[in-house]
C-alpha cells in the first residue's frame, strides 16, 4: 500500500512539471530563442530530478526497507566491533527474551549492543541486548557468547542485527541475520530422532575409512541426519563427505574461522597460543544445538572418530526409550569414553578386508582391546542431550541448562573411540577384549563398501 501511494505522489509530481513546462511556452515571443533554451533547461531539469525519488522531499519519509542485505556466510563480522556473528535463533525459553545470538566476541573489547529488527519489510525501532560470554574460555583471546533480547512489540520479525548504540546511524548499511527456529504456524514438524554434531573438520584429515564406518555405524543405530562443520580437509574425505552430502544423510556447515582469525589447534592459550579454542570447537556445538532444536529430539555431542555405541539395545531409540522411563527429568546423558588403541590388532584379521587395502585411514573393525579409564584421574564424558534442555554447552559437559543430567553406565552405553593409545603404559594383557563393533559387521561392512563402491574407492 505505502509503494502505491509513493508511486502516486510520484505522478502527480511528474504531471505538475510538465504542466510547468506546457504554461511557460506562452512567454513573450521576444528574445524567444534565449527563453526557449532556458526552458529546455528548466524541464530537463524537473524531469531528471524526478527519476530520483531520494530528492523528493515532500513525500512522507516511508521507513526504510529491509533486509537489503542478508549475510550469507555462516561467519559474519559485526560492523564497527572486533566481534563475528554465527547466528540468530528464536528463543523464548527465559522468560524477557525472545533472540539468541550465538558469536565469537573478542574478551577484550566487551561493549553494551542493541537488537535492531526488520519486521516483515520495515525496520522497527531498537531494543536492548544482553551480553552473555560463556564461561569456558580456555584462556583464548575469542570466546562464544550469546546475545539476548526482546522482540519490539508488534513487529513481526524477520532479521536481525546488532548495533553499537541505541539508533542506527543515517544511511548507514546493515548485515541482517535471517531469525531461524521461527514457530511455523499450525501442526509441529516431524522431527527426526536423533543428529550427530561434529564440531570442527581440519588440516588435511583424510581418515576416509574410520569416517565412513562411523558413519554407516550411526545410521545403522539409528541416527537421522550429522551435522559437520568444514573448515578443510583431505581429498578423498572430501569427496566422501560431498556423497553423504548429496544423499542428504550429512550436512556440511561451511565454516571458514582460519578466514576470520588465527585459530588454535590446541585447547589451552597458554600452551597453544592462537585465537580461539581448537577452530572454534565450543561455538560450532552450541550452534549445531540451536540448529536441531526444533527438528531432532536428540543430538549427540561426540568428535569424528568416536561412536556413542549402546551396549543393551541395538539401536540409540531402544536405549533412549528405556533410559527416559526410567529418568523422566534428565536431559543430559554423560557417556564415558572409552579407548581402543589402534596399535593393537585383534590377531586373526578375519576383518582385514582386502577391498579396503586402497582406502586411507583407520579399520576400526580390527580394534577391539579397549583400555579401562583411569578412574583416579579426571576422564572425559560425550554428551546425549535433549537439544531443547540445553542453554549453553562445553565439549565433556553443558554450562547452562534445565531438567538433570546423568552419567550413563558403562555396561549400558559407551563410547567406542579407536585412536592413539591414552595410557600408553598399558600391556595388551591389561586391555580387555570388546567387540561390539563385530554384532554389526552383517550390515556394516556392505553399507560401507556400497559407499566407497560409489567412490571408486574399493579394490
Ligand atoms: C510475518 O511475516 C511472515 C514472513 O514475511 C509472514 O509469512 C507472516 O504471515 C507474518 N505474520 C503476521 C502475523 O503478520
Ligand atoms: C538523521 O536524520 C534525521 C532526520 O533527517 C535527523 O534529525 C538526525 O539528526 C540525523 N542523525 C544523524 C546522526 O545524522
Ligand atoms: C570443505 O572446505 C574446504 C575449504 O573451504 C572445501 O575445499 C571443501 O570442498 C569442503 N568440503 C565439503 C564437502 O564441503
Amino acid at each position: 500500500m505505502r509503494g502505491g501511494t509513493w508511486e502516486t505522489q510520484r505522478l502527480h509530481l511528474g504531471l505538475r512539471s510538465y504542466r510547468l513546462c506546457a504554461g511557460m511556452q506562452m512567454s513573450t515571443p521576444n528574445k524567444r530563442k534565449l527563453f526557449l533554451l532556458l526552458l529546455i533547461t528548466v524541464c530537463v531539469i524537473i524531469l531528471y530530478d524526478r527519476k530520483r525519488p531520494t530528492t523528493i522531499t515532500r513525500i512522507p519519509v516511508a521507513p526504510k526497507f529491509c533486509p537489503s542485505s542478508v549475510s550469507k556466510q555462516s561467519i559474519t563480522p559485526l560492523k564497527n566491533t572486533k566481534h563475528l556473528l554465527v547466528s540468530a535463533y528464536m528463543d523464548q525459553r527465559v522468560p524477557g527474551f525472545d533472540i539468541r545470538f550465538i558469536g565469537m566476541f573478542r574478551r577484550d573489547s566487551m561493549q553494551e549492543l542493541h537488537c535492531f529488527f526488520c519486521c516483515s519489510g520495515y525496520i522497527s525501532e531498537t531494543t536492548p541486548a544482553k551480553v552473555l560470554q560463556h564461561s569456558d574460555n580456555f584462556g583464548f583471546p575469542f570466546v562464544t557468547t550469546d546475545v539476548m533480547c526482546q522482540i519490539p512489540p508488534e513487529c513481526n520479525a524477520t532479521h536481525v542485527t546488532l548495533l553499537t548504540q541505541p539508533r542506527p546511524e543515517n544511511g548507514s548499511e546493515h548485515t541482517w541475520l535471517p531469525i531461524r527456529n521461527k514457530k511455523t504456524n499450525g501442526e509441529e514438524d516431524k522431527k527426526m530422532d536423533f543428529t550427530v554434531c561434529i564440531s570442527n573438520l581440519f588440516g588435511d584429515y583424510n581418515n576416509v575409512l574410520q569416517f565412513a564406518q562411523t558413519l554407516e555405524m550411526y545410521r545403522l543405530l539409528g541416527v537421522n541426519r550429522v551435522v559437520i562443520y568444514n573448515t578443510s580437509c583431505g581429498p578423498d574425505l572430501d569427496r566422501l563427505l560431498e556423497s553423504y552430502k548429496q544423499e542428504g544423510f550429512v550436512e556440511v556447515v561451511p565454516w571458514p574461522i582460519d578466514k576470520h582469525m588465527n585459530p588454535s589447534r590446541g585447547w589451552l592459550f597458554s600452551e597453544h597460543g592462537g585465537d580461539i579454542h581448537y577452530f572454534g570447537q565450543l561455538t560450532t556445538l552450541n550452534e549445531c544445538i540451536y540448529r536441531s532444536m526444533e527438528r531432532s529430539r536428540y543430538v549427540l555431542l561426540n568428535d569424528i572418530d568416536e561412536i556413542i555405541m549402546p551396549y543393551q539395545e541395538d539401536s540409540l531409540k531402544s536405549l533412549m526409550d528405556r533410559l527416559q522411563t526410567q529418568f523422566p527429568n534428565v536431559g543430559v546423558f554423560l557417556i564415558e569414553n572409552h579407548i581402543f588403541p589402534k596399535k593393537h590388532f585383534e590377531p586373526s584379521g578375519k576383518f582385514h578386508l582386502p577391498q579396503w587395502n586402497g582406502v586411507p585411514g583407520i579399520n576400526i573393525l580390527e580394534h577391539i582391546y579397549r583400555e579401562e579409564p583411569d578412574r583416579k584421574i579426571y576422564h572425559p564424558y560425550k554428551m546425549l542431550v535433549q537439544p531443547r534442555m540445553v542453554e549453553q554447552t562445553s565439549v565433556h559437559s553443558v554450562l547452562k541448562f534445565f531438567k538433570q543430567d546423568y552419567k550413563v553406565p558403562p555396561d549400558v552405553c559407551r563410547i567406542v573411540h579407536v585412536r592413539v593409545a591414552l595410557r600408553k603404559s598399558l600391556k595388551l594383557e591389561e586391555l580387555k577384549v570388546d567387540s561390539r563393533l563385530w554384532d554389526f559387521q552383517e550390515k556394516l561392512i556392505p553399507n560401507v563398501d556400497k559407499v566407497l563402491k560409489k567412490l571408486k574407492m574399493l579394490v
